[in-house]
């Protein structure tokens, strides 16, 4: 029912196969895969080479966070390289609708990420296209921030909308939740809806390197977290 998705931003890139191996093994659901462009966001980070060089490493989806703008040109590549699903930011694309068709078409899940001051609007003609809704509950750019407690605002708000339109539908868009995510805010983030975590530094910051199971003691500890939330 929830899915934690280490965020290899704050992994060791120089050993990037294994520490994929390694959260998997420990029992995380995706990888998250946060893209950077030095233009969209101030930070410059990995693009489809990466992607492609781990996918061998794991089958567990590559969930692929493009801050980037353009958008357009570089979902093919991401989808080559073996992206299971790509979300945007709508202020990076110039055509929205155009966009989630593109990485549909091309075999990937599509979502849209709602920056922290982004309205949830952006969603409502495009539904039908999303598998994916990304809020993010920090802005976007760098690991380790703190995670900004309105985004629990508007999770319960947009968990409404995708409760709404599933009723109408019977098609469950995912509600995932980036940022600040930690074992003493995990609970209440997914009674505000979340069902989808991504964790970066507090995975790959856990514990000592030297500590084989350090990542299986923080993903334990998130998943027990979680475990308290009444369906
Ligand atoms: C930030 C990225 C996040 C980041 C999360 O722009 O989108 O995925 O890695 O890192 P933590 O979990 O440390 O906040
Ligand atoms: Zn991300």
């Amino acid at each position: 029912m929830y899915r934690i998705a280490p965020s290899l931003l704050s992994a060791d890139f120089a050993r990037l196969g294994e520490e994929v191996r390694d959260v998997i093994a420990a029992g995380a659901d995706w990888i998250h895969f946060d893209v950077m462009d030095n233009h969209y966001v101030p930070n410059l980070t990995i693009g489809p080479l990466v992607c492609e060089a781990i996918r061998p490493h794991t089958s567990a989806p590559i969930d692929v966070h493009l801050m980037v703008k353009p958008v357009d040109r570089i979902i093919p590549d991401f989808a080559k390289a073996g992206a299971s699903v790509i979300t945007f930011h709508p202020e990076a694309s110039e055509h929205i609708d155009r966009s989630l068709g593109l990485i549909r078409d091309a075999g990937c899940q599509a979502g849209l990420v709602f920056n922290p001051a982004t309205p949830l609007h952006h969603m409502d003609h495009v539904m039908d296209k999303l598998d994916v809704v990304l809020l993010m509950s920090v802005n976007p750019g760098f690991g380790g921030q703190k995670f900004i407690p309105e985004t629990l605002v508007k999770l319960r708000a947009a968990r409404a909308r995708l409760d709404a339109y599933e009723a109408r539908s019977g098609r469950r868009i995912l509600l995932e939740i980036d940022g600040g995510v930690k074992t003493d805010n995990i609970a209440e983030i997914a009674r505000a809806g979340a069902d989808t975590f991504v964790a970066g530094s507090a995975v790959f910051g856990a514990g000592k390197a030297t500590d084989a199971h350090r990542y299986d003691s923080i993903i334990g500890a998130l998943r027990a977290e979680l475990g308290t939330v009444a369906p």
